[in-house]
């Protein structure tokens, strides 16, 4: 959004805004008041960084469920980029050197509980060793998990996956 534009129209200045409610109040118009606030807040993210709890469960469940192939420092396996010698893709690095952070949190979500679908994100008969952890763990834990990983990234790589949350926003394949 640009700034100076529509939206700081909803903006009003603070000073402004409480002499109308002190003023309201004193009248005894409390209905005036509430016309004033400011709109609400839009919805926080799913992998909401500012929840602190739910980053220090996540830490816990990276530890005991994800470390083991994408690194106890997100580091992910080494020569992630290449087919390993079992034939599949080794784990990616979840911190910023790796792609976790090009997709949007359903994505993320969805990855996690799923694993990959052969013919949807990768080609048919596809065979991948990320598990699918639907059975294992619960919807919060999954979000948990991978709050833990955004609240690790750079600010600038947490904004920049957060747009992908925006619908029609332009995605980075891989
Ligand atoms: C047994 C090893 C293993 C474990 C445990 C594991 N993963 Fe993975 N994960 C992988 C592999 C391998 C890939 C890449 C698979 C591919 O491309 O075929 C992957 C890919 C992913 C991706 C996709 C990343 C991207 O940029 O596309 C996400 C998200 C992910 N894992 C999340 C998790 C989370 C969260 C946990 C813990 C709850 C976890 N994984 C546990 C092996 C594992």
């Amino acid at each position: 959004m640009l700034r100076g534009g529509p939206a700081s129209l909803f903006v009003s200045p603070l000073p402004m805004r409480s002499l109308a409610c002190a003023a309201a109040l004193a009248a005894a118009l409390l209905l005036a008041c509430q016309r004033g606030e400011a709109p609400p807040a839009p919805p926080r993210p799913k992998l909401d960084v500012a929840d602190a709890k739910r980053i220090a469960s996540g830490k816990t469940v990276y530890a005991q469920h994800c470390a083991a192939c994408h690194g106890v420092n997100l580091e992910g396996q080494p020569e992630w980029k290449r087919l390993g010698p079992d034939g599949r893709m080794p784990a990616p690095p979840h911190d910023a050197s790796g792609h976790t952070w090009h997709h949007p949190d359903a994505y993320l979500i969805r990855i996690t509980r799923d694993g990959f679908t052969p013919g949807v994100d990768r080609p048919a008969g596809y065979q991948s060793n990320m598990p699918a952890f639907g059975k294992l763990l619960s919807e919060l834990d999954i979000v948990a998990a991978l709050t833990y990983i955004k609240s690790t990234w750079p600010i600038d790589h947490q904004d920049w996956q957060e747009a992908t949350n925006k619908p029609g926003a332009k995605l980075v394949p891989h």
